[in-house]
């Protein structure tokens, strides 16, 4: 299949089948924000559990926080954000769509660096201007580029539009959260160096060019978890946590072919390493994670700007020092199509097409589907909706009476089911029910009495 007919194939099917709806939709959309829907949340709920079971449950040293997402502006003066969270933007002059100049820089293979001024970055472009066409229209005539800062600014608080006052940022990434409570955590539980707080939320950046469906969008989640350690030990625990999310990837169900690894050549200051986890989406490899060795940056910096003491002393040694912090931060959104791309499959038997969403299935949104053979015969419906009450409990199950058989095979196939159940006549004469595999679309006839045990072993 070619890379866009995939992407177009996942976009539309996520659309038709409850998934992902762009947002405001009946009010033309809002770029690059999208809402999902009641499948989407279902499986944007599982992926986040599966990370918070493995990234705190499983994890003795790991710890949850929920932060909120406003803070005190001078969280992101401290990060570095006010200053510096910036992306170089120019606008063809023929179509006038805007684009990073570091990503006309990247198709063309010159890498630019992060942190270039905005006159670094203009002169990289000059140089390279030949080579640069405006993917929109072809043509090669643009702006001089501008770095535009990615915070999203509100007016929370400041009721009489003072201009004067710092505005309150929507946050634009969810560790500042961690960073300001880390004294919190260590003083309220039971921690010890070398230790992690994990959080999952909203981040908000005014992406220029929010591009390629979820993957960049000016709203998203991110799952964030920061691990605070010793300096010497940094490298060795950045190490196994590199080692601990790509074996999470595969835990997941993506598959390792369609994994890589992408190390940062050019680093900020005080970065010790940089690593991304790439994901082979319908567009290409492109980054699904982060693993950063951040040394002592962030804990200094709040500890300056808050007047804060925020070291660590060691409760062998008496030591005391700023503890240095290694993260894995990973979207929701990204996780999801990565998700979307591995599960989507076309399959075709005895001349027949069908469409899978072959999800794991901890992740997929509906584990069983019940079914009446015949909407019409009250005794089948009644039965039926007997066993998904029963089955409701422990499994998340939908009871389904539209359309015939096939089309509910076909729209359950779509939606990445792994059951489904189909009360017959014979169920009303030997208490038996056809469950049906939705990946080898072979069908048994159980007892109901042992559906539950069936279904608490197989999904
Ligand atoms: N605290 C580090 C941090 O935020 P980042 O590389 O800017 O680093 C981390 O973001 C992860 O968050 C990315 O790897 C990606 O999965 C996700 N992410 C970042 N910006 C995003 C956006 N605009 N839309 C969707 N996901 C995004």
């Amino acid at each position: 299949m070619k890379k866009d007919d995939l992407m177009e194939k996942i976009v539309s099917l996520a659309k038709r089948r409850g998934f992902v709806y762009p947002s405001s939709e009946i009010y033309g959309g809002f770029a690059s924000i999208y809402d999902y829907g009641p499948y989407g949340a279902e499986l944007s709920k599982n992926i986040k559990d599966f990370w918070w079971k493995e990234m705190v449950q499983l994890r003795e040293d790991i710890v949850g926080l929920d932060s909120a997402i406003f803070m005190n502006p001078r969280v992101w003066e401290a990060s570095g954000h006010v200053a510096g969270f910036s992306d170089p933007l120019t606008e063809c002059k023929n179509c006038h769509a805007r684009f990073r100049m570091d990503h006309l820089l990247e198709i063309i293979k010159v890498q630019a660096d992060e942190k270039m001024s905005e006159e670094e970055i203009n002169k990289l472009f000059k140089e390279n201007i030949e080579k640069i066409a405006c993917p929109a229209c072809g043509k090669n005539n643009f702006t001089e580029g501008r770095k535009f800062n990615l915070l999203i600014k509100s007016n929370l608080g400041n009721i009489t539009d003072n201009p004067s006052e710092p505005p309150a940022y929507l946050r634009g990434e969810t560790c500042q959260g961690i960073y300001v409570n880390f004294k919190n955590v260590l003083d309220s539980v039971r921690v010890k160096i070398p230790f992690g707080i994990a959080q999952i939320g909203k981040a908000f950046r005014n992406e220029i060019t929010a591009r390629q469906f979820i993957f960049r969008t000016r709203e998203f989640e991110q799952m964030e978890m920061q691990y605070f350690l010793a300096p010497k030990d940094e490298m060795k625990e950045y190490e196994k946590l590199k080692e601990a999310r790509w074996k999470y990837y595969l835990k997941l169900g993506l598959s390792e072919k369609n994994l890589k690894w992408h190390k940062h050549e050019k680093l900020v200051f005080y970065a010790k390493a940089a690593y991304d986890i790439e994901y082979k989406f319908p567009f290409g490899f492109s980054e699904l994670e982060g693993i950063h060795a951040r040394g002592d940056y962030d804990l200094s910096q709040h500890a300056k700007f808050s007047g804060k003491d925020l070291t660590y002393t060691d409760p062998k040694t008496g030591k005391k020092f700023i503890p240095h912090i290694i993260e894995s931060s990973v979207g929701v959104g990204r996780t999801f199509l990565a998700v979307l791309t591995e599960s989507y499959i076309e399959e075709k038997n005895d001349g027949r097409e069908r469409v899978i969403m072959k999800f794991p299935k901890n992740l997929a949104p509906i584990k069983i589907a019940v079914f009446p053979l015949l909407r019409n015969k009250p005794e089948l419906v009644k039965k039926a909706h007997e066993i998904f009450d029963n089955l409701k409990e422990d499994f998340m199950c939908e009871f389904d009476d539209n359309d015939n058989i096939g089309k509910r095979y076909r729209r359950q196939d779509e939606i990445g089911t792994p059951y489904c159940i189909t009360v017959d006549f014979n169920t009303l004469e030997d208490g038996t029910v056809t469950v049906r595999d939705r990946d080898t679309m072979d069908q048994k006839r159980l007892d109901i009495a042992k559906l539950k045990r069936f279904f608490v072993y197989n999904l």
